[in-house]
């Protein structure tokens, strides 16, 4: 099915209220294939939402690359500067070679040993958030967690977290907020001259983080090694914070989920799954055509940028029944949250490790998690987040 409806799918207006989950779900039900024309983008961008569609996209052996940029506002002619550098828009020999060794860093059994911090990380946010009083979840919780956890893994010094983590959550906390006269950007920015001093360090004191290991390739000069960084520092923490909130409001929300968590009768590993399915915090991801190709019926020639949308795929009705519904019973539950092919979340046994302690701490210390007001939402377009959660948690 193709449709060519002029809507600015960029635009992240459209976004901040739950009317998107509609507009998904109608686009998702027809498989449609969507133009978007310049506006929010340069020169314009294809869209598919239905599970099929964007995995075909996204699958390895597909005509499209990354390289020039994986967001909207990126094609051809307005390349990502980063592109062939830093992992996520890079191809090929340089993509398994930075995989390689950022893989290891972010595999399954380091994320098991950070699991000791993460637990630590959660108990103390909670100590805090279990006063009584109202708890900002997107802002006192979501974000700690996993700042803390990038930090671990970059190798920042202890005595340097506590400042990293509060310029990690404002960089990341959306386009509204100043914090000491800095906008976010420039939060970003202080983040990089930071890493540069680090980069330095660690050059003269290697350990066994993740800048002295991108340091032990030689075929990376600075700037690769502070985009690679980057890299993880965004991955880390744009999506995972919303998760994290998005955890507690399926605790608010879902009628004897935290009780099934305490007593046993709800499985971990399977709420942890549907979080990511129903939260789906990477709104988009973006490829460019290396070849004719068609997509859902509509011939698109080389150099077309083409965007998967990853929350609509993840509530296509096709592939999950009853999508709204946050439900512990989908087997298989083949979201794809973490995007498909490739280029798949390297960071997704460390996310998973997150949202299970959170789930677990939770359960295990608070007997209700009342939601005291409707969430807000992010503007934005590369990640569908909260900007604000307010509950009340009673302790046990
Ligand atoms: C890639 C989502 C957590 C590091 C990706 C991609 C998605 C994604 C959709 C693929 C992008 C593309 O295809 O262009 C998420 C979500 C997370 C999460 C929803 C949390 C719920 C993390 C964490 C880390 C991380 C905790 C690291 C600490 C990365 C890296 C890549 C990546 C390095 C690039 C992989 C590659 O290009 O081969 N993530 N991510 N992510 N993510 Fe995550």
């Amino acid at each position: 099915m193709q449709t060519t409806k002029a809507i600015d799918l960029g635009d992240p207006d459209l976004y901040t209220t739950l009317d998107r989950h509609d507009r998904w779900r109608a686009y998702a039900a027809e498989d449609a294939v969507v133009w978007s024309g310049p506006g929010s983008s340069p020169t314009g961008f294809w869209s598919v939402f239905s599970h099929r569609a964007c995995a075909a996209v996204l699958a390895p052996s597909a005509p499209f690359t990354s390289e020039y940029g994986m967001m909207i506002g990126f094609d051809r002619d307005h390349p990502d500067t980063s592109g062939g550098r830093m992992m996520v828009v890079s191809e090929q020999e340089r993509h398994r070679r930075l995989r390689k060794l950022v893989g290891p860093l972010l595999s399954r059994a380091s994320a098991r040993k950070l699991a000791d911090r993460v637990r630590d990380e959660v108990r103390g946010v909670l100590d805090g958030a279990l006063d009584g009083g109202v708890c900002d979840v997107a802002t006192a919780i979501g974000p700690r967690i996993p700042a803390a956890v990038v930090c671990d893994i970059l190798g920042v010094p202890e005595e340097d977290q506590d400042m990293l983590i509060d310029l990690t959550n404002h960089a990341f906390g959306g386009e509204d907020e100043l914090f000491d006269g800095m906008t976010p950007r420039q939060a970003h920015t202080e983040i990089l001259v930071y890493f540069d001093e680090l980069i330095s360090a660690r050059r003269a004191r290697p350990g066994d983080d993740l800048v002295s290991t991108l340091l032990t390739d030689e075929g990376l000069d600075l700037d690769d090694v502070l985009l690679n960084c980057d890299n993880v520092l965004i991955g880390g923490n744009e999506t995972t914070r919303h998760a994290i909130t998005g955890a507690v409001h399926a605790l608010a929300e879902v009628p004897g989920l935290l009780a099934g968590l305490r007593d046993g009768s709800a499985d971990v590993d399977a709420a942890v799954e549907e979080v990511l399915r129903w939260t789906s915090p990477a709104m988009h991801v973006l490829r460019v055509t290396t070849a004719d190709t068609t997509v859902n019926g509509q011939d698109l020639p080389p150099g077309t940028p083409v965007v998967a949308w990853l929350p609509a795929a993840n509530r296509d009705p096709a592939e999950f029944d009853d999508p709204e519904a946050f439900r512990l019973d989908r087997t298989p539950n083949r979201h794809i949250t973490f995007g498909h092919g490739v280029h798949h979340c390297l960071g997704s046994a460390l996310a998973r490790i997150e949202l299970a302690v959170v789930l677990r701490e939770l359960a295990e210390r608070v007997s209700t998690v009342e939601l005291l007001a409707e969430p807000t939402w992010l503007r934005a377009i590369v990640v569908q987040g909260y900007s604000r959660l307010q509950v009340r948690f009673t302790g046990r």
